[in-house]
């Protein structure tokens, strides 16, 4: 049940850090990753891997590629499931795919599956409902352990499934001998991210408070970043729009300069997401090329690359999971924002918690 919670989102937003935690007990042993010999075989033996999802499943896909390419060196392309099942683009000799599904129902994902198993290629499904259609159907299953996930406004599986990603990336690379993934610590990590998540969903009425500065009477918004940030952005847009019906868009920030940015007026809310090293100038300077139109704009930077003036710090951590740490203050923007205007946050309008229609 709820509890204390008014909304079961804000509960779900609550359980990440334990979902975390729980992820790492679940799939790692002594600090090294654990996962079925059989599965691990089949990935190590794939020559590219395709990621189908839809919605926030699809956001966290696109941070798993980059998990995927720098860890195991596997070539990995992240597809809309409802685009892929029409449009299939070549494919290598051993492609392997990988289904990210919350719910393990959702009809655009399952039509790619029965495709895929057709031409008789290998097939995992990661998700948060072990007896679910598609978990049954994939060749293997992993869990996310997020517990149940009620709000339709995915929050804790969105989290666990880049958390997951980040342990089969790991176990995958090891297995595959890539320096990288003996490199990267992902217990630790995860361990980081646990509190990280913490730390932020501590500043709750912090966040609240600028989710009023910001968006109390906006009809649209802007959230833009680079790389991870983008992906962030797309998934912080996608929480603020369904369910306060907030028009609002993820930008890749290069891109607002050739068109977007003439949507800017006085104060349009503009938020930055700042935590990439190799890219945090370039962000902050198109950042304040929207500032200088009279966007209002919320930096959110990681302590590494903040500027005093920046509004919320992010906690350090490797650049390839800070999306685990930068979407707690976008899940919390979109729900404050819905809950002042009076919403029923847990169940928006036009939507379902699993979409079984094509
Ligand atoms: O159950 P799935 O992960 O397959 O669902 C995919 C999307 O329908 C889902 O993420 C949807 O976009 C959510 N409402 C996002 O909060």
């Amino acid at each position: 049940g709820k509890g204390t919670y008014e909304y079961y989102m804000l509960k779900e937003i609550d359980e990440q850090p334990a979902v975390m935690r729980r992820l790492v007990a679940t799939y790692t042993k002594d600090g090294a990753v654990q996962l079925p010999a059989a599965l691990l075989k089949a990935l190590a033996g794939a020559s590219q891997l395709v990621i189908v999802a839809a919605g926030t499943s699809y956001h966290a896909g696109l941070v798993g590629r980059g998990l995927f390419e720098s860890l195991a060196g596997i070539p990995t392309s992240v597809e809309l499931a409802s685009e892929y099942g029409y449009h299939q683009g070549l494919l290598t000799a051993k492609p392997f795919f990988i289904f990210l599904t919350q719910s393990g129902e959702t009809a655009d994902i399952r039509q790619v599956l029965v495709q895929v198993k057709a031409k008789g290629y290998p097939s995992l499904t990661i998700t948060n409902v072990g007896s679910s259609t598609l978990a049954r159907e994939a060749d293997y299953a992993l869990e996310l352990h997020a517990g149940p996930e009620i709000a339709v406004a995915s929050t804790k599986a969105y989290t666990a499934q880049v958390a997951l990603q980040a342990l089969v990336a790991k176990g995958l690379g090891v297995a595959l001998g890539q320096p990288a993934a003996t490199a990267f610590d992902v217990v630790h990590q995860l361990g980081l991210a646990a509190a990280g998540q913490q730390a932020l969903i501590d500043q709750k009425s912090r966040l609240h408070e600028l989710a009023r500065d910001l968006f109390a009477t906006t009809r649209n918004a802007f959230y833009i970043g680079r790389g991870t940030d983008y992906y962030i952005s797309l998934e912080a847009a996608l929480k603020l729009k369904e369910i306060s019906y907030v028009q609002a868009e993820g930008f890749a920030a290069g891109e607002l300069k050739h068109g977007t940015i003439a949507l800017i007026e006085q104060d349009t809310p503009v938020v930055a997401i700042i935590t990439d090293p190799a890219t945090a100038a370039h962000t902050r300077s198109n950042a304040e090329e929207a500032a200088a139109r009279g966007a209002k704009v919320l930096f959110i930077a990681a302590r590494s690359e903040a500027e005093p003036s920046d509004q919320l710090i992010i906690p350090d951590i490797d650049p390839r999971l800070s999306p685990l740490l930068t979407i707690i203050p976008g899940q919390l923007l979109g729900y404050y924002t819905s809950y002042d205007r009076g919403y029923d946050v847990d169940k928006p309008r036009n939507l379902a918690k699993s979409v079984t229609v094509e």
